[in-house]
């Protein structure tokens, strides 16, 4: 497994549902939260890892979650700024303004529903992986000046992205 990077136009593509929560997905759970954990991330969505499907795995510190076919079903009118950063987008780092709680429904690994509100922490993950799964980067949300000022690195990694992806294509479940 190999996260890609910004450029990619995996993490562009439109994703679809999973169907089928058999073991070899299960197996392909495991080895996202491996590659979550190898690379110090609190979240790693499919489409980084060359998936374009509906899943993430995330893990908050209290609770580690995967999440397949999610819907976010209501956001809090209070937002809060926190700062994020992406294992597609590496070393680069700002502040995001989302919404503070959210309740949630989605699919656990062994296909049981589950419902849930989240705050601050979890739901400020949540919400990052969600907008993968949608072809949304953090880096889309900043303004254009700060967007400006990390122009220089960011186009340097979209040129290793496209190249990247050209050379592992997508894959599919
Ligand atoms: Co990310």
């Amino acid at each position: 497994m190999e996260v890609r990077l910004i450029g990619d136009p995996v993490l562009r593509n439109k994703t679809e549902e999973i169907k089928n929560y058999d073991d070899k997905f299960r197996e392909l759970i495991e080895e996202m939260y491996a590659e979550m954990y190898k690379s110090d991330g609190v979240g790693l969505a499919a489409p980084q890892a060359g998936m374009p499907y509906k899943f993430f795995v995330m893990d908050d510190g209290e609770n580690k979650r995967a999440v397949i076919n999610p819907i976010i079903k209501t956001f809090s009118e209070e937002k809060i700024i926190f700062e994020e950063g992406c294992l597609s987008i590496p070393e680069i780092f700002a502040e995001i303004e989302r919404p503070r709680t959210i309740t949630v429904e989605y699919f656990n690994e062994n296909g049981e529903k589950i419902e849930e509100e989240l705050t601050d922490y979890s739901a400020r993950v949540f919400q990052h992986e969600f907008d993968h799964l949608n072809g949304i980067l953090f880096t889309d949300k900043l303004s254009v000046v700060a967007k400006q000022r990390i122009k220089k690195k960011l186009m340097e990694l979209i040129k290793q992205g496209k190249k990247q992806g050209k050379e592992l294509g997508d894959i599919h479940l």
